[in-house]
């Protein structure tokens, strides 16, 4: 994969000019879920291949390029110029998980409503990484920013790792108990291939920028405090989700940057959000719980709302804890690392040596665009 130079980086057009010549050549590929997505092949420089299989939506994701490395590391002058904000490398390596063991209603803290909270999410979230994937995979080549270029490329590759983590847990420890499952799957997939049509490519975009401060904020509180969200936690299922939060932060701005990129506004990013919640995460997360609940003969137990509410809203609770966070969104001066999570992200690494060798944090550049 050829690095772009600073002369590229420099010569590069105005936010203005990227956005119209985003619309302009748009029509072919705002409609490139699914099928379409191999219509329009990834640019070479991003050597990444995708495919969807038709049972799960797995996504198979080559290795980046060796010589992406040598774009991280490529001169601070060129690292100034760019539109990242991302200060860590994002080369992870990927665990293998083996969910035979697990038990979907009881893995965290043996506790359904603790865990079905956690199962929404992971039958939501392929469909979402997977859709990100193929708005993203039509555009990078228009990404005329070599650190920006390759972070883009290994966000899709980190995304797609994840969606196959949850896809196959999905498939294999939650879809045969709560079959109608992959019905509601399947209704968002069409639902976000409409809306990849509907919108325009910005809006598109917002709502990943949405997507992302959202997994980033569960991620960041998360790992603060894995003894209050997954004490007594099944391991395996621990470690999938401790590294999918770990990636999520690592990768947290580069939908941000991407949005900047092609001269995103503040007002489209909020409207972003706004139908991230009104359309998919709201509908999806609510639908999703009272499925599982009823299912399980919980639905109408007092108790399963009162452990749900102390779950959500006590003091140590996932929306209470992230809720300042989720206002900082609103800020005009926004941006994914206003919040520091790098010693996060160093304390999973030095609890998993394996990943520390792989990558090691890097300083924060300062874009200042
Ligand atoms: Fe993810
Ligand atoms: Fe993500």
């Amino acid at each position: 994969m050829p690095c772009l130079g600073l002369r590229h980086v420099v010569q590069q057009p105005g936010p203005d000019q990227r956005a119209e010549a985003f619309r302009s050549s748009s029509s072919s590929e705002q409609g490139v879920l699914g099928t379409e997505l191999h219509e329009e092949q990834p640019a070479p420089a991003l050597e990444l291949s995708l495919a969807l299989s038709a049972d799960l939506g797995a996504v198979a994701v080559a290795p980046c390029h060796p010589s992406a490395s040598r774009c991280l590391s490529g001169g601070s002058e060129s690292m100034n110029k760019t539109y990242s904000h991302t200060p860590v490398p994002l080369d992870f390596p990927v665990p293998e998980f083996d969910f035979a063991g697990c038990d979907a209603r009881r893995w965290n803290g043996g506790s359904a409503v603790k865990s079905h909270f956690w199962n929404t999410f992971s039958s939501l979230l392929p469909n979402i990484e997977f859709c990100a994937i193929v708005t993203l995979l039509p555009i990078v080549k228009r990404i005329d920013d070599a650190k920006l270029n390759m972070e883009t490329s290994q966000f899709c590759r980190q995304e797609g790792e994840h969606g196959n983590a949850h896809s196959r847990f999905n498939a294999q420890r939650l879809h045969p108990d709560y079959p109608f499952l992959t019905r509601m799957e399947s209704w968002e997939r069409s639902l976000f291939k409409r809306l990849s049509i509907w919108l325009p490519l910005n809006w598109n975009l917002a709502l990943f920028v949405a997507v992302e401060h959202w997994t980033a904020a569960f991620s960041h509180f998360g790992l603060q405090r894995p003894d209050d969200w997954f004490s007594e936690c099944d391991p395996t299922m621990f470690s999938l989700w401790e590294w999918h939060a770990v990636e999520e932060l690592a990768h947290k701005s580069v939908c941000f940057d991407i949005f900047r990129y092609f001269g995103g506004s503040y007002f489209s990013r909020v409207a972003g959000m706004v139908l991230l919640l009104a359309l998919i995460m709201l509908p999806g997360i609510f639908a999703r719980m009272a499925y599982l609940f009823w299912k399980d003969g919980i639905f109408f137990k007092p108790a399963t709302y009162k452990g749900l509410f102390s779950y959500l809203f006590s003091r140590t609770g996932v929306l209470r804890t992230t809720f300042l966070d989720f206002l900082g969104y609103f800020r005009l001066g926004y941006n994914p690392w206003n919040l520091d999570s790098r010693p996060l992200i160093s304390a999973w690494e030095s609890r998993n040596p394996v990943a520390s060798s792989v990558s090691a944090p890097q300083p924060a550049s300062s874009p200042d665009k």
